[in-house]
């Protein structure tokens, strides 16, 4: 019997990557045409708490993983939230967002985790105690909000998870992935709206003045996120003006691409695109095939395009119109792209 299910989207970055965890602006947005979904089912007497990692054939048993295990880590940060010692329940995830390659993959599954051991949670408490549920419509007061996605309805119960507390659980995990996280895939993720970040900040969503649109390709090389972070580090240690002048510049970027977005001057991104991919080239995170099909999706009629992530690999992104976007994905793929998505970044409904 499924007694909870959650789900998280995918992300890309739109702006401002790596120059984000050093307190320079970024901006992301969720990508819903990927997915993580994990659901819970009761699990055999005195089992406790396992996880079935579909996708990677692997099944982990909660109180036996090591505490840097990402799925263990997730699954005991919610339980411990949720208040729930180790239940014999089953969690399976699937995922189809490209694992290592700039689209939120490891932060997705821990998001989709913790929703569903909330849902969980409020369906077997109401199981147990259904005399003394409130009377009052399941859903009533759900709010309309970016914390939608966030929200529990369940007979009459239900465990809340504001966005803000499901961001920061995740944060958690983060740190597992990806070393020193600036925080930006947690909270797009975690609110499911575009996001303006500035680590240390409240998130600021902001508007879409009108829509546009993507193509993101996958160059198909994983690069975790935690060696290009690293590097970039250890360079940065080395040359400290130089990369901060350069993260000035990413920095400036990305407030002039939030105006713009905000405006609905669309034309203005393509620039400004070619010029964080520029930044980020010289901060030696892009490489020959995220390059490629940068190049490849310019000539082919893109506004403009650059990697999207920790690079040196992962997915890049390149600025379409509704007219263009088929053109400029067959080029992508042409030019060595394993897999191209197209997703028109909009205001989130609300
Ligand atoms: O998870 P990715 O590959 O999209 O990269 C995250 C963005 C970085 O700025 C490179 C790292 C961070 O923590 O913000």
């Amino acid at each position: 019997m499924i007694l909870g299910r959650g789900l998280a989207s995918g992300k890309v970055i739109l702006f401002g990557e790596h120059a984000v965890v050093y307190g320079r602006p970024a901006l992301a947005v969720p990508v819903t045409q990927v997915q993580a979904e994990a659901v819970v089912e009761v699990g055999a007497p005195g089992s406790g708490l396992t996880i079935v990692a579909a996708d990677l054939g692997e099944q982990i048993v909660v109180r036996d993983a090591p505490a840097d295990q990402p799925l263990a880590a997730a699954a005991r940060l919610a339980l411990a939230h949720l208040g729930l010692a180790n239940p014999d329940w089953r969690l399976t995830v699937h995922s189809t967002i490209p694992v290592a390659s700039g689209m939120g993959s490891g932060t997705a599954v821990s998001a989709a985790i913790v929703r569903a051991l909330a849902a969980a949670k409020s369906k077997s408490v109401n199981q147990q105690t259904p005399a003394l549920a409130p009377k009052r419509s399941a859903g009533a007061s759900v709010s309309k909000s970016a914390t939608r996605n966030t929200q529990y309805a369940v007979r009459n119960t239900r465990y809340e998870l504001t966005a803000v507390e499901l961001s920061a659980l995740v944060y958690e995990v983060e740190k597992l992935h990806h070393g020193t996280p600036s925080g930006i895939d947690n909270t797009v993720i975690a609110t499911g709206q575009p996001v303006y970040f500035v680590r240390g900040q409240p998130p600021q969503p902001f508007p879409i003045g009108r829509p546009f649109w993507l193509a993101i390709a996958d160059t198909g090389i994983r690069s975790p996120t935690k060696i290009t972070v690293g590097d970039v580090r250890l360079a940065w240690q080395q040359e400290q003006t130089r990369y901060e002048t350069l993260f000035d510049r990413i920095g400036a970027v990305a407030e002039a691409a939030r105006s713009a977005i905000c405006a609905g001057e669309t034309e203005a991104l393509g620039p400004l695109m070619d010029a964080n991919h520029a930044l980020l080239q010289e901060i030696d995170v892009s490489c020959s095939e995220l390059d490629a099909l940068v190049a490849a999706a310019r000539a082919a009629g893109a506004l403009g395009a650059k990697l999207s992530g920790g690079g040196r690999g992962g997915n890049m992104i390149a600025l379409v119109t509704e007219p263009t976007a088929s053109t400029v994905a067959d080029a992508l793929r042409s030019a060595g792209a394993v897999r191209v998505i197209v997703t028109a970044v909009e205001q989130a409904a609300g």
